[in-house]
């Protein structure tokens, strides 16, 4: 989408966007980043090893990525933007309900007398 709308993107075009210094670096190929520039990196992924922790990451990075589409969806009013927006933000919804029951999964797999992992469920619950 980014190349997209960048392609035959003239540089007052990009100037007006506000873009002059992610074309200094980049010209108009698309590099990862936010929109602060600052660059996409694996630390941003997360990864325990407590099965509950992770989930539970995963399904806030859901929820981020559905509020970062709806923010960008009030930026245009460009059908050709909302509409694969749009799908992303579904898309996210989706994730974070497959991921919801992934925890489910693991509650119901969890002995009863684990407390440890008990007491997390009773402060994350999903019913
Ligand atoms: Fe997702």
């Amino acid at each position: 989408m980014i190349y997209q709308c960048l392609r035959g993107a003239s540089l007052c075009d990009i100037e007006a966007a506000g873009m002059s210094g992610y074309f200094t670096l980049h010209d108009r190929s698309v590099f990862p980043c936010d929109p602060n520039g600052v660059p996409f990196t694996a630390s941003y992924i997360q990864s325990t090893g407590d099965p509950i922790t992770d989930i539970l990451e995963d399904l806030a990075a859901e929820q981020k990525a559905r509020t970062t589409y709806e923010h960008l969806m009030t930026l245009t009013d460009n059908p050709d933007i909302i509409e694969p927006l749009r799908f992303l933000r579904q898309r996210e919804v989706n994730h974070y309900q497959r991921f919801g029951e992934c925890l489910q999964i693991l509650q119901e797999m969890i002995p009863n007398n684990n407390v440890r992992y008990k007491n997390q469920f009773a402060e994350c619950s999903f019913t």
